[in-house]
């Protein structure tokens, strides 16, 4: 066994295989690449795509379709969620809620195929329901439940504001959902595999993958790209901005990626979005703003931008609170972080890799009254 290789952070270490996406050469989901399923398809297309291995036809899709519409999520739960600290990060409402939706699920602890697919629609439909009745209760309002007739993304908006959203709005957070949805081994996607790989559960999977998203080094990323713009504050101020921030090592949230080194395929998608929504929705100066930080950071650091230095500015373009972006990204990413879990139980192996010690020496224990 050869035990001397050791990456720090597993860089650009092979733990193990999938067919669900590869960003070796831009990013593709099943073989189809997001460029395309953008262009062409809606979130719960993508979602069937990834969890079952392909794009559904009109029947499929229809049946799709009312399942999740069918979902519901038990009033205990919601009573639950009501009852949580204020101020409770909608992160950690998330963790707890999935969590809770376990209790409720009849079939926690089977891990077969079928019963893992219905338990990740079901956790689809949930989550949304979950994260928009909170964020309602936080403003003394009730919840607003979902209509049948309407898709994953405008009912999100809908429930979220109580009001019709515009067309403009639920099409970029239909796109943003499609982009946010899977990445191969990210940290919160192999935590997921970890997890499933000694055979435990897929809530207890999805939980996990939850806990390590909310890091700002991963999915809380596009919650503190709001704070770089804010603090830059100006265009005219983002040049020695970005000079003073890289000259004091900070890291700038929205740039830099541990895989994509010339560019994340995703931002550029988003970007297109970002300035339809700023023109439509008056913040141009933001997106000028926004071009001149990444020229910046670009050019003194050779730093492309990611997913999250776009997506932030687009749903502040929609009028969307900072505390519910990294949310939208776990009811975007729960199909892909459930489509690993299933493919993970299909060749199991338990995740365990070795570590290198660097403690003491070995040495005696002195009993406890001479030491
Ligand atoms: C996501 O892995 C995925 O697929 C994740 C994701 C997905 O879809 O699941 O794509 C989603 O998490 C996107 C990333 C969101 N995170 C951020 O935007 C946080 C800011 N970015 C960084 O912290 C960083 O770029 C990482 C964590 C994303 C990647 O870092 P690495 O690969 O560990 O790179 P590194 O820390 O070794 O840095 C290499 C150099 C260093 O400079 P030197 O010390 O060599 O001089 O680049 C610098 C770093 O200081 N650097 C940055 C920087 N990122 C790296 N400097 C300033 N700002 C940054 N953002």
């Amino acid at each position: 066994m050869n035990d001397d290789i050791y990456r720090p952070g597993l860089e650009g270490v092979i733990a193990g295989e999938t067919a669900i996406s590869a960003i070796s050469d831009g990013l593709r989901y099943r073989g189809y690449s997001i460029e395309d399923l953008a262009a062409n398809t809606s979130f719960e297309e993508v979602a069937y795509l990834i969890l079952r291995g392909d794009l559904p036809n009109a029947e499929q899709f229809h049946q799709f379709r009312q399942r999740l519409s069918a979902v519901q999520v038990d009033d205990q739960i919601l009573n639950i969620i009501a009852q949580l600290p204020n101020g409770t990060p909608l992160m950690d409402v998330l963790r707890t809620g999935t969590s809770l939706l376990s209790h409720w699920e009849t079939d926690v602890t089977d891990n077969g195929r079928d019963a893992n697919l219905n338990k990740s629609e079901r956790l689809l439909s949930q989550l949304p329901i979950l994260l928009s009745a909170r964020y309602r209760y936080e403003q003394g309002l009730s919840a607003i439940p979902p209509d049948s007739k309407k898709s994953l993304a405008e009912n999100l908006l809908l429930m979220l504001h109580g009001e019709t959203p515009d067309p403009s709005h639920v099409r970029a957070m239909d796109i943003s959902l499609i982009l946010y949805a899977e990445h191969e081994y990210n940290a919160s996607t192999f935590t997921s595999r970890v997890v499933c790989s000694t055979l435990s559960d897929m809530h207890s999977s999805i939980t996990a993958a939850i806990g390590a998203l909310k890091g700002p080094l991963h999915g809380g990323a596009n919650e503190r790209v709001m704070e770089v713009l804010e603090d830059v504050g100006s265009p005219g101020r983002a040049e020695s901005w970005v000079r003073d921030a890289l000259a004091r090592k900070v890291r700038i949230m929205g740039f830099g990626h541990r895989v994509y080194k010339t560019g994340d395929p995703r931002a550029q998608l988003l970007k297109n979005w970002c300035v339809k929504l700023a023109t439509k929705e008056h913040h141009r100066d933001m997106e000028k703003m926004a071009d001149i930080i990444e020229q910046a950071v670009t050019g003194e650091k050779g730093l492309p931008p990611n997913l999250d230095w776009p997506s932030a500015r687009l749903y502040h373009y929609m009028g969307l609170p900072v505390p519910l972006y990294t949310p939208l990204f776990v009811l975007s990413r729960v199909v892909g972080w459930a489509a690993h879990v299933i493919e993970q139980l299909e060749n199991n192996r338990l995740i365990r890799p070795r570590s290198r010690y660097t403690g003491p020496d070995h040495r005696d224990v002195i009993s406890l009254s001479e030491r």
